[in-house]
Formats: C-alpha cells, sequence, structure tokens
C-alpha cells in the first residue's frame, strides 16, 4: 500500500469518525427539517459520499444575530459547495487509484482535506447554535460551567479570551473550545481556512465560523459586532454534550 493510499484511507477515517461524533440527537432531526434542506441526498451505501447534514432549525430561527439571508445562503450555497467538492474529489482520487497515478492523487489530496474540513467544521457549527427562546446563549450549570469556571474563573472571561484570539486571525478561519485529551483541560485554539481543530490534536466542543462569508451581509465590516453578538445563541446545551463524550475518549 502505496503512501498516498495510506494517507487517503486515514483522511476518510478522520471524517468518518469526526462525522459520527455530531450526536444522535442531530440525526433523529433530520425528518423535522427536511423542510430547509432540499438539496440534502441518500448516500447510506456509499461511505464515500457525504452529504449536507440538516440544519437544527429553519433559516430565520437566530435571528437577529443571523439572518435568514446569511443562514440559507451560509448552509445551501457555501456548505453544500464543501461537500460537493469533498465528493468530487473523493471519487476522482479513486480513479486516479486505480490508474496509480500519484501526480493526480497528491494534487487532490489537499481538496480532500480542504473541503472535508469545511463540511466537518460546519457539521459542528451548525449544531454549536440554538435560537435564544430554546436557550441560545444560556450556560446550564453542570460539569462544563464548573470547568469553565476552574479553569478561566467565569464565562465572561473565557468569551474575552475567545474573542480576543478569534479577531487575531488573519484572514478566514474558526475559533474553537475544545478540549485536550492529553490534559484533560479546555483549551482555546484557532485554526485557518477549513483546518479541523484535530488537526492540533484537541476534540471540537464548540467552533465559531470567522469566515466573511458568515457575517458580511450583515454586519459588514464590523466582525467584532458579530463576535460579540454571536455568544447570545450558543447552544452550550450541545457544548456540554459534547464535552460529555469528549472526556470518554
Ligand atoms: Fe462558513
Amino acid at each position: 500500500m502505496n503512501c498516498y493510499r495510506i494517507q487517503f484511507r486515514l483522511i476518510c477515517t478522520c471524517l468518518t469518525l469526526a462525522m459520527a461524533q455530531l450526536s444522535s440527537e442531530e440525526t433523529n432531526k433530520a425528518n423535522r427539517f427536511n423542510e430547509v434542506m432540499p438539496s440534502a441526498k441518500s448516500a447510506k451505501n456509499d461511505p464515500l459520499v457525504y452529504e449536507l447534514p440538516p440544519l437544527p432549525y429553519a433559516f430565520d430561527a437566530l435571528e437577529p444575530v443571523i439572518s435568514a439571508e446569511i443562514m440559507k445562503l451560509h448552509y445551501t450555497k457555501h456548505h453544500q459547495a464543501y461537500v460537493n467538492n469533498l465528493n468530487k474529489a473523493l471519487k476522482e482520487f479513486a480513479e486516479a487509484e486505480k490508474k496509480q497515478n500519484l501526480a493526480k492523487m497528491s494534487e487532490l489530496e489537499g481538496l480532500i482535506e480542504f473541503n472535508g474540513g469545511g463540511h466537518l467544521n460546519h457539521s459542528i457549527f451548525w449544531t454549536n447554535l440554538a435560537p435564544k427562546e430554546k436557550g441560545g446563549g444560556q450556560l446550564p450549570k453542570g460539569s462544563l460551567s464548573e470547568a469553565i469556571n476552574q479553569q478561566f474563573g467565569s464565562l465572561k472571561e473565557l468569551i474575552a479570551q475567545f474573542d480576543s484570539k478569534l479577531l487575531a486571525i488573519q484572514g478566514s478561519g474558526w475559533g474553537w473550545l475544545g478540549y485536550d485529551p492529553a490534559t484533560k483541560r479546555l483549551v482555546i485554539a484557532t485554526t485557518t481556512n477549513q483546518e479541523p481543530l484535530s488537526k492540533l490534536g484537541y476534540i471540537p466542543l464548540l467552533g465559531i465560523d470567522i469566515w466573511e462569508h458568515a457575517y458580511y451581509l450583515q454586519y459588514k465590516n464590523a466582525k467584532a459586532d458579530y463576535v460579540k453578538a454571536i455568544w447570545e445563541i450558543v447552544n452550550w446545551n450541545n457544548v456540554q454534550e459534547r464535552y460529555d463524550q469528549a472526556k470518554k475518549e
């Protein structure tokens, strides 16, 4: 087995494992939200074909923090494009592999990583958000709030440190609250472009998209206003679920 085939299998395995981390609750929401994911397609019999996951709320559910226009574009155009480009690259990679075309395989590897990361990061992001009337912005009491208070002193201080790092990103990227399995502690980190947090060895709990497509139509150049407002719709219950799961791994 050559190195490209090994790397390809690793990428696919990482994507499959990471997507499996999305909670079963998200899967159960699929039927309820079919009306907002008309382009989703079934790919249950092909592990190399990925599909847009269900959006767990209507396009306008996160207003006024995120407008319906942005949600619709972000989900149906940007995220869908990552899924489409990932599937296209995976198909071409498999064909190149059959022909032992190493040059083509090498060329496609970057596309698989970029679009696979985009698909993974957005799949996490949608579930990290919730309308205010459904608990958005409310950190429940429990092991996560205890860990936050122990490590950062308060949620307010965590947010201040997170925002500082998020706004320091040059260009496109993501801000993350992650879990470090080596130290068993929370970490704040950033990644550029569509690099997933797993590249740094951390398990993602909360990801905030700082690409311009996430805010520019609504906030224009006031990126700090977007960053400040998004905390009002963070789904801390989902972050708590991910924290509980991460500690078991
Ligand atoms: Fe995005």
